[in-house]
């Protein structure tokens, strides 16, 4: 396949452009987004869904610079689709021959299903969790895929969207109740199994709602991607949003190109999270043109990537990796000496996946300078964990490498709360750092064996090995151990 590939949305809000670089058969990473405020449905509500021709012009000129940035970026596979307004347009046709005409571009326009499945792709394979209803808001429809074991087992559109519902209610008159209505019954068909705690939050609205919430709790990790919350604890605001006029929606932090339409986006956020009786929402920050991508990626997948696989891991160890031996050694070292501990740090699989990452990754920091490899490297992970990990885990990741050597600090309450204990903690980064002072001296581990004794509380290992442990016996003192009651013997 292509090894950068370009995917434009045209929504009926914004337009917008993702480019991907493959690093190898699934790896890949976001090098490029772009959106214009198109508004292609501008208008359209009020005359029979007819694009109008201001509107036009102003997608034909986002598309023309797209098609610029994607060729500086040298793209070798592009795809675009449109949504609802174009989907619905009457006059369509006229449309996307001006953009054949004047771009050289063909849009394929996809019907509700289809945007529904492609924001389902994106959150099966791209965040934490595998079970959930997605709703993805747009400016003229709202698409929900029904996700099961990262298996995508029901899709459907409605003709619910925020542009639609501001121009048909708001604009000239002020009638949230019509708008309630019109909502309602929209939503009065959805299947009756459509129900689920859990749901993925896909578009824009979505995304300005979390930014809002992120902003407003101070919360300490300031990324879209993954960010949980209940909405119920938000309840107040959400109502406060829609009935607030726009004078006084000023002084939320909600970002500047979306206050005149985040009254109807959030009316219609709540509505869906209620009507699905959801507890908590799992912010995406993907959605169509991951999908896009992704469906073209892994259309002999099934439309997943290999059991174990995650597409962030695998790129950035591509990308950064001075030596993928020494990743692999480490990580082993790490995960047996894991084992071999586990009747002292009872930690379970999930923590053990988590410090595997954390080993096989740890190295990459010396990309940027030898000199603080492990401080480089807790932050590129933090930053570069993208898909397919919840915050917590990319925090817990990142205070692994940062304090392999070190005694970890007393966390910040919000964030404790969404961690293993400390004392675990501790463990687990010990356990990195014994395997990073034994394999100083080399880059192989075949040579390493591990024993474990349990003597009353006492913990006693035994590392022998058949090469010199020299090295790692001056450096294994700096080691901040988990507890005084493990005796270390090297041999
Ligand atoms: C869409 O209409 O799907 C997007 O433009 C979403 C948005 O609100 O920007
Ligand atoms: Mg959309």
């Amino acid at each position: 396949m292509a090894k950068v590939t370009s995917v434009i949305d045209i929504g009926s809000n914004s337009a917008r452009m993702a480019i991907f670089r493959k690093t190898s058969r699934f790896g890949f990473h976001l090098i490029h987004e772009i959106k214009s405020k198109v508004r292609i449905s501008e208008g359209c509500y009020e005359n029979g869904g007819m694009l109008q021709e201001i509107p036009m012009q102003r997608a034909l000129s986002a598309i023309k610079e797209f098609l610029d940035i994607a060729k500086s970026y040298k793209t070798t596979k592009i795809f675009c689709v449109a949504t609802s307004a174009v989907r619905d347009a009457p006059n369509a046709k006229e449309f996307l021959a001006r953009v054949k005409k004047e771009c050289a571009l063909s849009i394929k326009v996809i019907d509700g299903q289809k945007e529904a499945f492609y924001g389902g792709v994106a959150c099966a394979n791209l965040l934490h969790k595998k079970n959930g209803i997605t709703i993805d808001i747009g400016g003229g429809s709202t698409e929900c895929a029904f996700i099961q074991d990262g298996k995508i087992t029901d899709l459907i559109s409605l003709n619910v969207g925020t542009i639609r519902i501001k121009e048909l209610f708001f604009d000239k008159r002020n009638d949230i109740e019509g708008a309630k209505a019109y909502i309602q019954n929209e939503l009065a068909k959805i299947p009756k199994h459509y129900h689920h705690d859990s749901v993925f939050g896909i578009g824009g609205t979505i995304r300005a709602v979390a930014k809002m919430l992120i902003k407003h709790t101070q919360y300490p990790l300031n990324r879209i991607h993954g960010y949980e919350f209940n909405p119920k604890e938000h309840k107040k605001l959400f109502d406060k949003i829609t009935t607030s006029p726009l004078h006084k929606l000023q002084s939320l932090p909600i970002p500047q190109d979306r206050l005149d339409t985040i009254t109807s986006g959030v009316l219609i956020f709540a509505s869906f999270l209620e009507h699905l009786g959801a507890k908590e929402v799992i912010t995406s920050g993907v959605g169509v043109r991951e999908g896009v991508f992704l469906a073209d990626l892994l259309r002999n997948q099934h439309y997943q990537f290999p059991s174990g696989f995650n597409p962030s891991v695998a790129s950035l160890q591509e990308r950064f990796s001075l030596q993928k031996k020494y990743s692999n050694a480490l990580k082993s070292l790490t995960l047996e000496l894991f084992d071999t501990l586990a009747p002292s740090h009872k930690c379970g699989e999930k923590l053990r996946y988590l410090l595997g990452i954390a080993a096989y990754l740890s190295p990459i920091g010396t990309i940027l300078n030898f000199y603080q490899t492990n401080l480089h490297g807790a932050y590129i992970l933090l930053n570069g964990l993208e898909y397919g990990f919840s915050h917590a885990d990319r925090e817990l990741i990142a205070l692994l490498i940062e304090y392999s050597d070190k005694k970890i600090p007393k966390l910040a309450p919000i964030l404790e709360s969404h961690m293993p204990p400390l004392p675990q903690i501790q463990w687990l980064s010990f356990i990195l750092g014994l395997a990073q002072c034994l394999l100083k001296a080399r880059n192989t581990r075949s040579k390493i064996t591990l024993e474990c004794e349990h003597i009353g509380e006492n913990t006693h290992l035994y590392i022998r090995s058949t090469h010199s442990l020299y090295l790692a016996r001056e450096y294994l003192p700096r080691l901040q151990k988990p507890t005084s009651k493990l005796f270390i013997e090297m041999g």
